[in-house]
This record gives structure tokens, C-alpha cells and sequence, in this order.
């Protein structure tokens, strides 16, 4: 066995958590912060409450980051953290507004057009300190290397350990206004993360023990936060279960979320949403290939660990199937709205622009092509 595991966020976590952040801010030498967030999060008062509570920290407002931000985002946010003497960036809201808060904090340092950093390791100089403030359960964005950006209507990303945050303040009292179509959507892709890291050829102790307990707190409490959104001891733990996602992403993911990827910007789809989609066929199409690891994730999920690995796989795609129809997320292709006639043309797109080379099943566009056709029927067998 061999693996590398790097995470060097500080993390405050709990009720009450936001009353840290002036400290931590002030610890890393923030004197004069950014705040990079969403319209919507100024609207309903969060922004606002966590300026306040930056006691002491000059702060100004960037509230230009949109769903699946393009790559003129973060240009629009690199322009604006060069023009200013700012010496931190507080990321606050969803996973766009976190990865547009660690772009930030890197094209701060390194110069350059926010288009030329798309790719793998493109930084060379240290970002300035930044402080993660999640408003959701699910990206984990908050301890993850990498900022999703939309370019030219495709997602590529914008990955650098350089952009690991310094610090994430996760207090669930700010996810309790979610309404339920938000927490399912992120929700489930808390849920992807985890199960996705997990079936990686990438696994190892770390993530591994990080997505199990993951998976297990999103069993048990992503439903009653879905149903009552009041729950603090279900959004307590949904929080939780999201930096698990985060902490295990250093798995990577198998084809799940390339397949969400797919059809996220074309039906509209939510993030979650895209990638919960074909969640219960990854799970039941990668069984067998992940045979010895089955039974462990079908704990997890509370089904029955022991048989056929192909028949416990269905088994737990099953149970993750009725999780999502709970939640009112489809569990077809054919609900979403894809014809059948684009299914190969969007298996096509999936191996080409999406490819996984840690996943344990190989697939080229014909596989993949057999994948979608049963995703939209509704057929979990592989
Ligand atoms: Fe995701």
C-alpha cells in the first residue's frame, strides 16, 4: 500500500462555530478581507453576519459569483483582489462561492490571465491566507484542492494544492434556512463524494474511513433534514458527513460525477442533482469491480453486507435509490429530460472530456454508451 495525504486547513466545527472566525482571521494576519459570496447570501442576512462577526477586520464584498461559475468569474474576482490591498479572502456560501474565494486568494499571488491556471498545479507563488464559511451541506469545498469553472459551456477545474484553504469555519446554524430542494442537491452530492472517493482506485485508509462514516451519517440524517429542515442534531451531522466528502475527495471520483457533468449544464440540473442521478448505477455497476469493498459500504448504507458482490451492489444501489426518490431527485435519464437518441453522444462526451483514470471499471464510448442506455431506463444491473 502507498498514498500521500496533504491537508493543511485548520477547522472549527459546530453550533456557534462563526463567533471563531474574527480570531482566526486575525491569526492569519487578515486585516483587510475580501468576502467573496452570492447575491442570495447577502439577500437573506448571511453575508452580513459573518462580516460582523470579523470584528475588527476591514471587509468588502464581492456578490458576483453565480451557479457553476464561468471562467470570467473568476477574472472578474482575480481583477478585483489584485486592484485592492487585501491581505485575506473569506470564501461564503456554496461550493461556487468557495472556489471562486480560492481562486481569489491564488490569482492574488501569481499573475496571469484566470483562463492560463485551468489545469493541474498551475501556481507557483503562496495565495494569500483564506478562511472557508460553507452555507450548504455538500461541496466540502472547504477542504478540497479544487475550483470547478465553467468554460466555453464545458467544467473544467482549477486545481492546486496551493489552494487548500487556510482555514474553514463549518457552523451548521447557517445551513438550517436551506430550503428542501437545496438540501437535497447537496445533500447528495455530499453523498457522491463520498461513495464516489470510496470506489476510486485512489482509496486508501484515510479517505476510505472518511467516506464510510460520511455515507453513514447521510443515511441516517439527510432525509429528516430534507423533511424538517428545523432539525439541528440532522443538519449537525449533514455538515459533518459534507467535510467527510471533502477530506476523502483526495480519493478523486469515478464516472459519477463525469456523468452529471454531461447533463448538468444542458437539463439545468443542479450539481447534486446531475451527479445523484447516476449514483445508484455506480454503485451497482462497480460492485464486482470493488468486490472485496462491498460489504463495507453496504454497512454503510444499513443493507446486508454478505453474498454475491454483484447482488449486494444492487442491493445498496437500490437503497441509494430510494434515498434520492425521497428527496425528489429523478433516478433516470429519461425523467431529466435526455432524448434517447443523444444517449451516445453524451456517453461520447462523458470518456472523452470527463475520463477517470483511477476508476476500477474501464469504459470507452461503446461501455459507456450500454451505461447511459440502462441510467435511462432505469436498469441497475451492469
Ligand atoms: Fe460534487
Amino acid at each position: 500500500m502507498k498514498f500521500h495525504y496533504f491537508l493543511p486547513t485548520k477547522l472549527a466545527f459546530g453550533f456557534g462555530a462563526l463567533d471563531e472566525i474574527g480570531a482566526e482571521a486575525k491569526a492569519l494576519g487578515g486585516t483587510r478581507a475580501l468576502l467573496v459570496t452570492d447575491r442570495v447570501m447577502v439577500k437573506t442576512g448571511i453575508a452580513g453576519r459573518v462580516e460582523e462577526s470579523l470584528k475588527g477586520v476591514s471587509c468588502e464584498l464581492f456578490d458576483e459569483v453565480e451557479a457553476e461559475p464561468r471562467i470570467e468569474v473568476a477574472q472578474a474576482v482575480a481583477d478585483r483582489v489584485r486592484a485592492a490591498g487585501y491581505d485575506i479572502v473569506i470564501g461564503v456560501g456554496g461550493g461556487s462561492s468557495m472556489d471562486m474565494a480560492k481562486v481569489a486568494s491564488g490569482l492574488a499571488t501569481n499573475p496571469g490571465p484566470a483562463k492560463s491556471f485551468v489545469g493541474n498545479n498551475l501556481f507557483t507563488k503562496k495565495p494569500l491566507p483564506s478562511i472557508m464559511v460553507p452555507t450548504t451541506a455538500g461541496t466540502g469545498a472547504e477542504l478540497t484542492v479544487t475550483s470547478m469553472v465553467t468554460v466555453d459551456g464545458h467544467k473544467q477545474w482549477i486545481n492546486s494544492s496551493l489552494l487548500l484553504p487556510s482555514a474553514a469555519v463549518v457552523d451548521p446554524e447557517l445551513t438550517m434556512s436551506m430550503p428542501p430542494g437545496v438540501t437535497a442537491a447537496t445533500g447528495m452530492d455530499a453523498l457522491c463524494h463520498n461513495v464516489e472517493a470510496y470506489l476510486s482506485s485512489a482509496a486508501s485508509p484515510i479517505t476510505d474511513s472518511a467516506a464510510l462514516e460520511g455515507i453513514r451519517l447521510i443515511v441516517a440524517n439527510l432525509e429528516t433534514a430534507f423533511d424538517s429542515g428545523g432539525d439541528r442534531k440532522a443538519r449537525e451531522a449533514m455538515s459533518a458527513a459534507a467535510l467527510m466528502g471533502g477530506i476523502a475527495l483526495q480519493a478523486r471520483m469515478v464516472y459519477g460525477h463525469s456523468i452529471g457533468y454531461t447533463i448538468a449544464t444542458r437539463f439545468r440540473l443542479p450539481h447534486g442533482v446531475s451527479c445523484g442521478v447516476p449514483l445508484p448505477y455506480m454503485i451497482s455497476n462497480y460492485a464486482v469491480a470493488c468486490a472485496p469493498k462491498i460489504g463495507r459500504l453496504a454497512e454503510a448504507f444499513g443493507v446486508d453486507p454478505d453474498g454475491d458482490p454483484a447482488d449486494v451492489g444492487l442491493a445498496v444501489g437500490e437503497r441509494a435509490r430510494g434515498i434520492a426518490a425521497h428527496l425528489k431527485v429523478p433516478t433516470t435519464l429519461k425523467e431529466v429530460g435526455v432524448a434517447e437518441g443523444d444517449l451516445a453522444a453524451l456517453a461520447e462526451e462523458c470518456v472523452t472530456m470527463y475520463p477517470r483514470p483511477n476508476s476500477p471499471l474501464v469504459f470507452d464510448a461503446k461501455s459507456m454508451a450500454g451505461l447511459y442506455r440502462r441510467m435511462w431506463e432505469g436498469d441497475l444491473r451492469s
